[in-house]
């Protein structure tokens, strides 16, 4: 199926008109229409058999992102967030890039690191040695652990011990396990092979065993993304398309530089990637803790993007991140509305779900960069954000769009303002 991601009125159509077109050009059953609406989806009782305790269930918006072209492929993306201006600022950027041929993106294999610890090893060089003498005993064991993975062409890849030299307990070995996990996120077949193979690490090191987990700094499991935006396109307002582009580049440099400003810059890339991590029914935690320590990865914490210029002066970005996420297993499965989601993209392998998120996420780095070196982040927020404050004041119905624009007018976007003006409405009179 050809799908466009270009859907002009979107944003002016109503809620129900919005998943009609939806549901219309992604091939939606009433169903899956019904668990993107949030009209159903998961329940109390499903719920019940995910997590302990369960007492109901948590929502967020869930919004879709237009405009965006990945690998050639036009793709609707679901974002469930809660902040303001992410959706909008994202489609907004595919738009941008899409005129210089929309997202460029790319996957290493599906490859995740499992860990196991091994202390009080007698000697530390040698039961390294004796370890990888047996690697491929070792990998043999492990291919033989999960037959599903195994008949899809995954499983265990390689095996490297390391010497930790130095660590408040003194030196220790820690083996990695490097597991092909397919279209899982993989935690479950990494600790289980971890786990596995723990007693003849034990023996062959003559140490005992201590954690066996999978890393979650996933940098064997990389995804990628650039985009090149025409500098004509930059242009807007009294900005010209090279203050646009050098300021962006500018404020890619800050964060390159800093990491105060580093962490504030991957939060906004964060924005987009976690939106459609969650949408998707993945483990966001997981993916924020490889993207930060992937950040890190030099000893210094620095931006995850790079922003320049090519030869004919356009502006040119990229993205690289560690981003372990899947399609089969776990809540992307069992979550209604995850699984409409996955439906709606239209993606066949948990590697082009990243490939897309990775995109995305160069999207929002773009919106927040472009804003921020133009007219600043709160133009852009103030009315999104005076909808929420009009909400949290009371108004209901069409008073939550009047009420938002009055305060946009004032510039006083605050909920002591709104109630007040609220009140007065109420009561018939005017502020
Ligand atoms: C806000 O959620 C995200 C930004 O702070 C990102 C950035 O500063 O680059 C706008």
């Amino acid at each position: 199926m050809t799908l466009s991601s270009r859907i002009s009125g979107f944003y002016n159509l109503s809620l129900e008109e919005r998943l009609a077109e939806l549901t219309r050009r992604a091939g939606l059953t009433e169903e899956e229409a019904e668990a993107l609406s949030g009209a159903a989806g998961l329940d109390a009782t499903q719920a019940d058999h995910m997590i302990e305790n369960v007492i109901g269930l948590h929502a967020l918006p869930l919004g879709v992102a237009l405009n965006f072209q990945v690998n050639g492929r036009d793709v609707l993306v679901p974002m469930a967030i809660e902040e303001p201006s992410v959706v909008a600022g994202a489609s907004f950027m595919a738009k941008l890039a899409r005129a210089g041929g929309g997202f460029h993106a790319h996957t290493s294999a599906p490859e995740m690191i499992a860990q196991i610890q091994i202390l009080d090893a007698p000697d530390l060089p040698s039961a390294r040695l004796a370890i990888l003498e047996q690697k491929a005993e070792l990998l043999a064991e492990a291919a033989e652990i999960d037959p599903v993975l195994k008949k899809l062409g995954g499983g265990p890849r390689d095996l490297e011990v390391r010497l930790i030299p130095d660590s408040p307990i003194g030196p220790f070995l820690v083996v990695h396990l490097i597991y092909d996990v397919r279209d899982a996120m993989g935690a479950n077949a990494l600790n289980t092979a971890a786990e596995r193979l723990a007693p003849r690490l034990a023996a062959l090191s003559g140490g005992r065993v201590h954690l066996r987990i999978l890393s979650n700094l996933a940098d064997r499991r990389l995804a990628r993304a650039r985009c090149t935006i025409p500098l004509q396109e930059l242009a807007f307002d009294d900005f010209s398309a090279e203050e646009v582009r050098d300021g962006i580049i500018a404020a890619w440099a800050f964060a390159a530089a800093d990491p105060y400003r580093a962490a504030t810059h991957n939060k906004g890339i964060m924005n987009g990637v976690d939106a459609v991590v969650i949408a998707t029914g993945n483990d966001w935690r997981a993916v924020e803790a490889g993207a930060h320590a992937y950040a890190a990865r030099n000893g210094r914490y620095t931006s995850l993007s790079a922003w320049g210029r090519d030869a004919q002066g356009n502006l040119v970005g990229s993205l690289e991140m560690p981003l372990a996420v899947g399609i089969v297993g776990g809540a992307t499965r069992v979550h209604p509305t995850a699984r409409a989601a996955l439906k709606l993209m239209g993606v066949a392998s948990a590697n082009e779900l990243a490939e897309i998120i990775v995109s995305v996420g160069l999207a929002q780095n773009l919106a927040a960069l472009r804003a921020l070196a133009t007219e600043g982040i709160q133009r852009g927020h103030m009315t999104l954000h005076a909808r929420q404050v009009a909400i949290a004041a009371g108004a209901q119905g069409e008073w939550i769009e009047r009420l938002a624009r009055r305060l946009v007018e004032e510039k006083t976007v605050r909920i002591d303002r709104a109630m007040e003006i609220l009140a007065a409405w109420k009561t018939g009179g005017e502020t």
